[in-house]
């Protein structure tokens, strides 16, 4: 058995944007490796130290520490921009120390391309996705004609199966657009090259993860996208195609569930998403402009204005649950500054009864009416403000923060470990000592 504090998973409790990329950050301070375990490049994590603002799609959030990366076999890679946000490092001076699991599965231009034709024709249920090809490339794997991180590196096995994907994927395009070209040779030698580029860094990652739990290493896994948006356990249809919860660590790693140690679960002070789906807290007029902006609500990966809404406490019990969370972080509270009154959700209303459980249909979230407990907003601060807060802690948070931190606490029935007031590294109050 692991010892239970050399491991933490860092899991989005609801549609993503949580803040997981700060945090992890943060945690990767105490930490060896960190590892990234699903999604591909639709992830987009903000991390700002030291004067530097970092967005990562692939490689997980302990680059900037210059810890050890690790891209597990529940990723789907675009090599194109794996290799971008390599490069992207070492022109910043850093320390590169990689590992990409060979059996993570490669994402090809026309996984894109089918995307973006494939939710077309989805019309209202289609989930609004990031366009990067990530449900084509897991619909491959699960077809078990996907192509792997070890195909690639592979010139003879990556021509054979790319031979024969490619004339499937080819006529499946062409049925939506007959016009549709891409040579098959500039498909495999762009690959190849990019196979070339990628193979020092391609390795067993399952046997190197247990093998370094074995040498009590100290590991953060960080998820990409939110609990909700997880394919078995979020809104189906309107995610994403992989376990974006701490249900997906031992798949997407090859580490036994007995050996993930404790579970982190973020959230953000309000809801946000991007992308369609129901969000019964969703907020419209001015007041969503002004927390969008006072928040930054805009996409990472695709620019998009993120939608908000009330933080809803209701679905977050039941990712909770399903997280098995030890422990919360919750960020962004500073972005709500100067709004009052403020709500929290805390149950559904549903054909004039109260809900018990998140009812995780969309067909019947959609008839659902939040129910509200409002709370006393708190002042707005200048940024030199909140790291002041920051750093001296807890007890100087403005006392109707901590009341609706108190709240959140309670609802959940669990201790916030990590209080986020800000983008920056210094701007985090941390709690539990024990944690990690
Ligand atoms: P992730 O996908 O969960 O890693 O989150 P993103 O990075 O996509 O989105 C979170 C955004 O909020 C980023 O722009 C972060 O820099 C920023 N952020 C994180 N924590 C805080 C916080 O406590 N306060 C503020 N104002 N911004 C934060
Ligand atoms: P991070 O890791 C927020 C959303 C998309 C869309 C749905 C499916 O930064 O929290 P996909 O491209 O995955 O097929 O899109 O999921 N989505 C995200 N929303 N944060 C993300 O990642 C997301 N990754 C995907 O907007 O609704
Ligand atoms: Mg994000």
């Amino acid at each position: 058995m692991s010892n239970d504090n050399n491991t933490i998973a860092v899991c989005g409790l609801s549609w993503g944007d949580e803040g997981k990329g700060k945090i992890t950050d943060y945690l990767a301070q105490k930490a060896d490796i960190v590892v990234r375990f699903n999604g591909g490049n639709n992830a987009g994590h903000t991390i700002e130290a030291n004067g530097i603002k970092y967005k990562f799609k692939l490689i997980p959030s302990g680059a900037p520490l210059e810890k050890e990366l690790i891209i597990g076999n529940g990723c789907v890679i675009d090599p194109k921009v794996l290799i971008e946000e390599i490069e992207n490092l070492k022109s910043l001076n850093k320390k590169i120390n990689l590992k990409i699991s060979s059996t993570a599965h490669v994402i090809f231009p026309f996984h894109i391309v089918l995307d973006g034709l494939e939710e077309q024709s989805k019309g209202k249920y289609k989930a609004g996705t990031t366009k990067r090809g990530i449900g084509p490339t897991y619909s491959d794997k699960a077809q078990r004609w996907g192509i792997r991180i070890f195909d690639l590196i592979h010139p003879e096995y990556l021509r054979q199966k790319l031979a024969k994907l490619y004339s499937i994927k080819k006529r499946l395009i062409q049925l939506y657009n007959p016009e549709w070209k891409m040579e098959f040779e500039e498909i495999f030698e762009q690959y190849k090259k990019y196979g070339e580029i990628l193979k020092p860094y391609v390795i067993d990652t399952a046997y190197y993860l247990n093998k370094a739990l074995d040498n009590n290493k100290k590991i953060v896994f960080e998820a990409a996208q939110g609990s909700l948006l997880g394919i078995d356990e979020g809104m189906y249809p309107f995610g994403t195609s992989s376990n974006a919860s701490a249900l997906g660590i031992s798949a997407g790693t090859g580490i036994p569930p007995k050996k993930i140690g404790k579970v982190l679960g973020v959230i953000k002070a309000y809801t946000s998403r991007v992308g369609a789906g129901n969000v019964p807290t969703e907020i419209f007029d001015d007041l969503a402009n002004r927390i969008r902006e006072q928040g930054h609500e805009y996409g990472t990966v695709t620019g998009r204005p993120r939608r908000v809404g009330w933080l809803d406490l209701f679905n977050i019990k039941y990712s909770s649950m399903i997280n098995g969370i030890d422990s919360i972080a919750i960020t962004l509270l500073d972005a709500l500054e100067g709004i009052d009154p403020l709500k929290i959700c805390t149950a559904y209303e549903y054909e004039g009864k109260v809900l018990k459980s998140w009812p995780i249909h969309h067909e019947i979230i959609e008839k659902c009416k939040p129910i509200y407990k409002s709370f006393e907003g708190w002042p707005s601060l200048s940024q030199e403000g909140w790291t002041k807060i920051a750093k001296s802690g807890y007890k100087s948070l403005p006392r109707a923060m901590k009341i609706y931190i108190k709240f959140i606490e309670e609802q959940l029935e669990t201790e916030a470990a990590i209080i986020s007031i800000g983008p920056q590294r210094e701007q985090t109050i941390f709690m539990d000592e024990d944690l990690f």
